[in-house]
């Protein structure tokens, strides 16, 4: 375990129901009297989200993939440092949606073919894994349906449409194959009760 916390991810395509996943589990956890902080990314401490906004907005070619992996790894940074190293020092549970892994997919395999350029800079200026984390796996096509209904202006990546959403579900299930002890994979495709109930069963043995 990291420090005497518990840092779990979620991690899955755009509008898999991590976000969704993420809040009913920190709910079920803040009911056994456990200190739960519920965190997103990019973003999740003040410098972070406003590097957020510099990726998530705009126009599509923005950022080159390269670029984009100097960001989200500066945010990580901060996040790491500012939120969830104090908060799992502290003995919370860490619940973020998403982490690492979707710098290893969307930069690495989906966007662009980068994953040694983002393992390096993981290992240089990161170097923390959760201890448990929770693919959400679901159809590209019902992912973007359920993102694209949410609307919003931070658009900039579902924009690149389903053939990258695609890439990106096999990346992440590839992912999953190389760190098995690390990453479950939970199917999203039902009510999102059901999934949450999958989800609260597996946490609750890594708990034990
Ligand atoms: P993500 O964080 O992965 O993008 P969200 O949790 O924000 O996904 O969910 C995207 C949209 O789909 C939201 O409008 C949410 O209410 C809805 N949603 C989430 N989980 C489910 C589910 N299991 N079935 C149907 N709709 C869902
Ligand atoms: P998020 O708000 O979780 O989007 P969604 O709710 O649609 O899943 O994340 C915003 C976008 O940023 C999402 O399309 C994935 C992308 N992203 C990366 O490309 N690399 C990263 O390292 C992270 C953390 C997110």
């Amino acid at each position: 375990m990291s420090g005497q916390g518990l840092f779990i991810s979620f991690e899955g395509i755009d509008g898999s129901g991590k976000s969704t996943q993420a809040r009913l589990l920190a709910g079920v956890l803040r009911e056994t009297g456990r200190e739960v902080v519920l965190t997103r990314e990019p973003g999740g401490s003040t410098g972070a989200e406003e590097i957020r906004k510099l990726v998530l907005e705009g126009a599509g070619d923005r950022w080159s993939p390269e670029t984009e992996v100097l960001l989200f790894t500066a945010a990580r940074r901060d996040h790491l440092e500012r939120v969830i190293a104090p908060a799992l020092g502290r003995g919370a549970v860490v619940i973020s949606d998403r982490f690492a892994d979707s710098t290893r997919v969307y930069q690495g395999v989906g966007r662009a073919d980068l994953r040694p350029l983002v393992d390096d800079l993981h290992r240089l200026v990161i170097g923390q894994e959760p201890d448990l984390t929770l693919l959400i796996d679901i159809d590209p096509a019902t992912g973007l349906a359920r993102a694209g209904a949410r609307g919003g202006g931070e658009a900039r990546f579902e924009s690149f449409g389903l053939a990258l959403q695609e890439r990106l579900r096999a990346g992440f299930l590839a992912l999953a194959g190389e760190v098995p002890e690390r990453v479950v994979v939970i199917d999203g495709a039902r009510e999102a009760q059901a999934v949450a109930s999958e989800v609260a069963r597996v946490v609750a043995a890594r708990l034990a």
